[in-house]
């Protein structure tokens, strides 16, 4: 079943990117207001007033996209719509709706004003998304019958409804599709002063007791995202809890930390792995994207969603026309020596 009707389910990547999230109180640590969700000030304000003009006129929200990195809270917004809203939100992700029929039976249960969340949008199958231009546009859909020379269409009249679509790829998103969203808004990393907030706020419906510089300690090494902050929140509190009085304290938090191999700036043992392959193995970079995967022996866009984003913003990544580099903070952060690039080189660098 592609669809479930006012519940915020979690969709199978996301799962496995965070199993904790997906058993346990995961859903209770999700902000349910603008007035909880930390952070991305622009974002909020730029939703809270079409969402308020919205509700005054008792009109239809404009359809909108998020896109950022994974973790950043695009779920989470989607749900703060409808519930701000005060309609149902109906869930389902690019890769569940393999057919034409799967998007237009969700399509045609719509009621007026309903909020359709789609996950991972730029996964949606070509023939699925044609069916959603004029969905979105005219609020119709055209069924065709039969083939051939017997070929009749229908066109079928839908509720106006909003489509609420989230992506870590706003760049593999056609243009057709893309513009037909009134509101489109990227969710950059967390500074670390929200960071903390948002493991405070977790702390607090935890029930476990954290001081500041332990909050700022788990901060720092979030890699600015909430998601991350979230999991290692709860790893370091099992870890007070076990080794300690279960009060959370920087010491503690560092040791916690060093115990997951979580380094000082936030980097995991993949991070790190990336960054070795491309300093040991490929003298520096440039190189492509994969020929790193292939000697990792990992997917190519598990490291450009889940890797790639952080280092590229700690500059510790550059992508340039000829492939990956590693900076030389990156080297002197790993402590290894920085292939300096020869002079006849010049890359373009393409962020
Ligand atoms: N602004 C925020 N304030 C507090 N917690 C947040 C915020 N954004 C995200 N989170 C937390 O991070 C987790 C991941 O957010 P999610 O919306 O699933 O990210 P995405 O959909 O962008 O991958 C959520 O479970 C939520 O607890
Ligand atoms: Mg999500």
């Amino acid at each position: 079943m592609p669809i479930e009707r006012n519940r915020p389910a979690i969709p199978a990547d996301e799962c496995a990117a965070a199993p904790d999230e997906a058993r346990s109180s995961a859903l209770d640590l999700r902000p349910k207001s603008f007035a909880e969700y930390i952070g991305q000030r622009q974002v909020v304000e730029t939703l809270e007033i079409a969402v308020t003009a919205a509700r005054q006129r008792e009109d239809v929200l404009d359809h909108v996209l998020l896109y950022g990195p994974p973790g950043l809270g695009k779920t989470t917004l989607a749900h703060i719509i409808s519930n701000e809203l005060g309609v149902p939100l109906v869930h389902t992700s690019g890769p569940a709706l393999e057919k034409g029929g799967d998007l237009i039976s969700i399509l045609t249960h719509l009621k007026r004003g309903d909020v359709l969340f789609i996950d991972e949008i730029h996964r949606l199958p070509k023939i699925v998304e044609e069916f959603l231009y004029s969905a979105m546009e005219d609020f119709a859909v055209d069924i065709i019958f039969d083939k051939g020379m017997n070929a009749r269409s229908y066109r079928a009249k839908l509720e106006p409804f909003t489509l609420v679509g989230a992506t870590t790829r706003a760049g593999l998103l056609s243009a057709p599709l893309r513009d037909r969203f009134g509101l489109q808004r990227s969710l950059d990393f967390y500074a670390e002063q929200d960071l903390e907030r948002v493991i405070v706020r977790s702390a607090g419906l935890m029930d476990v007791m954290i001081d500041l510089p332990a909050a700022a300690e788990i901060a720092r090494r979030s890699r600015g995202t909430p998601r991350i902050a979230n999991q290692l929140l709860r790893r370091v509190r099992d870890f007070a809890q076990v080794r300690s009085d279960g009060c959370i304290t920087a010491p503690l938090s560092c040791d916690a930390l060093a115990l997951e191999g979580i380094d000082a700036l936030g980097l995991t043992p993949l991070d790190i792995r990336f960054l070795d392959v491309i300093i040991e193995f490929y003298k520096g970079g440039p190189v492509g994207l994969e020929a790193i995967a292939a000697t990792m022996q990992e997917e190519p866009d598990t490291l450009m969603d889940m890797v790639e984003p952080f280092l590229l913003k700690a500059g510790l990544l550059l992508r340039t026309s000829s492939g990956r580099k590693a900076t030389e903070s990156a080297c002197r952060h790993l402590g290894k020596r920085f292939f300096k690039p020869e002079s006849r080189q010049m890359d373009i660098a393409l962020e």
